[in-house]
């Protein structure tokens, strides 16, 4: 390989891990850092919202309206009681009508962005 060729490469290598790093932070329940946030609002706008954004024709948040009868909000957004492994867990193993989600489509790193961006209200009971 050349020399140019190899600086590249560990240059793209040391994007790549900062980005996990992040990622991995965020879905730790620290503080959301705004660039986890990020890819975490883009995986969530990818994936997500067709189905749990607000409103009716929303098959995860009309789901979740009956679920929960108006005891919890329908929409995961604004849910304060979902800590990150559990939507970790669900994204992963698919609830209902929705599918679950292989690491080929939300990488691990991906997911615990989407897990800290939606658990941004969270509190731990
Ligand atoms: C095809 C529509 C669809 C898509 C896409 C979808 N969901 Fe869902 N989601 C649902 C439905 C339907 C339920 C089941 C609600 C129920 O149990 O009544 C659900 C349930 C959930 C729950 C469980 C909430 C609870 O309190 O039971 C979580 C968390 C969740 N979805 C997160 C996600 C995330 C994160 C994504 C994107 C990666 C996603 N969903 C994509 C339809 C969808």
């Amino acid at each position: 390989m050349s020399r140019r060729a190899q600086s590249k490469r560990a240059l793209r290598v040391a994007a790549a891990a900062s980005w996990i790093c992040a990622a991995f932070v965020a879905g730790s329940g620290a503080a959301a850092e705004p660039a986890s946030v990020a890819v975490g609002a883009a995986v969530y706008n990818r994936w997500c919202v067709h189905c749990h954004s607000p409103g009716r024709g929303n098959p995860g948040t009309e789901s979740l309206q009956v679920k929960y009868a108006g005891k919890l909000p329908a929409v995961l957004l604004d849910r304060s009681d979902l800590a990150p492994e559990v939507v970790a867990r669900f994204v992963r193993t698919g609830v209902l009508s929705m599918p679950p989600f292989r690491k080929t489509e939300i990488t691990d790193a991906e997911l615990a962005a989407v897990a800290a961006y939606i658990t941004q209200k969270y509190q731990k009971p």
